[in-house]
């Protein structure tokens, strides 16, 4: 019986937000006038820290479309074919932008009833109508469609109704101002913008002025479009999918596996960031849970690390593989090796209250990644179900037998718990759990609370921005007595507050 040493450090002590909570300090910052930018990866910012994690019952084009709208981003999950991932990357690409340059066409002799179904699938209201080589025929809005009857779709082709007289078009390299203006004097809502050869070069619309108006903090590339992440895996056709979302123009790629101290993700990340083709996505890699994980990231070249073993609340990791590290400690650790190295770290999971937001920044991280705090809302994906008279939605965690095991579909999420190679359901040894969360309306009412905790946090800790944040918050460890004190305690809570639902166990 081989004689094993006692480790000198035999476990050193990991704390979770719940352990600790930041010191109030002097302040005159306004918590509304606090500037939360951040680093998403190492080239991308956005105004607030927060991303939507890369799940099936979290992020897919309606949840990253929001996301980036109100300043964070959106991951879309990978538990789906490579064309419908692509596809989401290119519906939230092509939902607003400053201005189209390759907008989606029809030709003349399509069908109302193809095109309605374009339409709905981009959620547009209309397209520029251009012949076999790209020049401008005509443009076809909802206003020319509305007395039509439905009944006369597959009969009437784009050519029948489409506005084809006094075109209000624009040259190619028109200002923005000019564009405005043109689209105001006419009273419409597109402007095609024509090259010098007659060819359909550029689109503006009047929908991505009032959207810049109405949402000022919006994530978006040098083209004014909204920004878009997704998740990759590292193995099988990885490298397909990869490609296929880098074409539809994806912002970032997250390499996401639940141990990214894999050798096979670290290959996957030097394989992406040694490709020129890559040049213009950045790579993030995950989740790991110490500094010596981190490090193992950033030597594989990463834009951003990613943070988290285990604090997910549908994660059984560390009951079932005894495996993780609480996760203010994680984030704390690896962010020693990430700002040495000047590279974001992103906390994934656990963040279950605002103020763990804060308390995830203070510790290191740049930004947060939501899950189970995003599921409820109404652009998450997944219908509404009543239960004891009160509406939820599905929350699923990516390793649960859900996810992992599906009955009759193909899962794509397997490999992330490194379990590919098992083909029978019975024998997937799932990581996560799958449940419901109470539904809780749009995410911009959801973010909003979220954030404002944060600016609360910035108010009491007398930082107006986040490396100030990060420089003053200090931390005190608290006791469970502390932990109770700190929930609304001796009361029968009578009315639900929009930022708290109870003392989670
Ligand atoms: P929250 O706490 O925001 O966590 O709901 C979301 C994060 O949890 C991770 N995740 C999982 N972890 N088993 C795990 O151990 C799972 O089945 C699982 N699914 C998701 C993931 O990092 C996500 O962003």
């Amino acid at each position: 019986f081989p004689y094993t040493p006692v480790p000198t450090v035999f476990a050193k002590l990991g704390l979770a937000y719940d352990d600790v909570l930041l010191l109030p300090n002097e302040t005159d910052v306004i918590p509304s006038e606090v500037d939360t930018t951040t680093h998403f990866t190492r080239e991308i910012t956005m105004k607030v820290p927060a991303l939507s994690a890369a799940m099936d019952t979290v992020t897919e084009s309606d949840m990253a479309i929001a996301m980036a709208r109100n300043g964070g981003i959106g991951v879309l999950h990978r538990n789906l074919s490579i064309d419908d991932q692509a596809a989401q990357v290119d519906v939230v690409k092509r939902s607003e932008s400053g201005m189209i340059t390759d907008p989606l066409t029809v030709n003349p002799d399509v069908t109302l009833a193809d095109l309605d179904k374009l339409c709905a699938r981009f959620h547009i209201s209309g397209l520029p109508v251009v012949d076999r080589e790209n020049r401008l025929v005509g443009i076809i809005t909802n206003r020319d469609m509305r007395f039509i009857a439905s009944e006369d779709y597959d009969r009437l082709k784009v050519s029948d109704v489409m506005t084809k007289e006094n075109l209000i078009i624009g040259p190619s390299d028109i200002t923005k101002e000019d564009a405005h203006h043109l689209l105001a004097k006419h009273k419409v809502e597109k402007l095609p913008l024509i090259d010098k050869d007659g060819k359909l070069a550029g689109l503006i619309t009047v929908k991505d002025f009032v959207k810049t108006e109405q949402y000022p903090d919006a994530t978006k590339d040098e083209q004014g479009r909204l920004r878009v992440a997704a998740g990759v895996g590292f193995l099988g056709d990885a490298w397909q999918r990869a490609s296929a979302l880098m074409e539809a123009g994806v912002d970032a790629l997250i390499v996401d596996t639940a141990n990214g101290e894999a050798r096979l993700a670290l290959d996957m990340i030097r394989r992406i960031k040694a490709d020129p083709a890559f040049n213009g996505v950045q790579i993030v890699g995950g989740n790991i849970a110490t500094r010596q994980g981190a490090q193992a990231m950033i030597d594989a070249g990463v834009d951003a690390v990613k943070i988290g073993v285990g604090p997910g609340s549908i994660c059984t990791t560390r009951v079932v593989a005894g495996v993780g590290v609480p996760q203010l400690t994680a984030v704390y650790d690896a962010a020693q090796a990430c700002k040495a190295a000047g590279i974001p770290c992103i906390a994934d999971g656990g963040i279950h209250y605002s103020g763990d937001i804060a308390k995830a920044l203070v510790a290191g991280a740049s930004s947060v990644m939501l899950g189970g705090a995003l599921a409820g809302c109404e652009e998450a994906p997944g219908e509404k179900v009543l239960l004891h008279g009160k509406q939820y939605k599905l929350y699923r965690g990516m390793g649960s037998l859900g996810a992992m095991a599906p009955r009759g579909k193909k899962s794509y999420s397997k490999d992330r718990y490194f379990q590919a190679d098992v083909t029978s359901n019975d024998k997937v040894v799932p990581e996560g759990v799958e449940g419901e969360v109470p539904y809780r309306g749009p995410l911009n009412a959801v973010l909003y609370q979220m954030i404002g905790g944060l600016h609360q946090s910035m108010f009491y800790t007398g930082a107006r921005t986040i490396p100030e944040l990060q420089e003053k918050g200090r931390f005190i460890r608290i006791t469970d007595a502390g932990l109770r004190e700190s929930h609304p305690h001796d009361i029968v809570m009578t009315a639900e507050a929009p930022n708290y639902n109870g003392f989670h166990n």
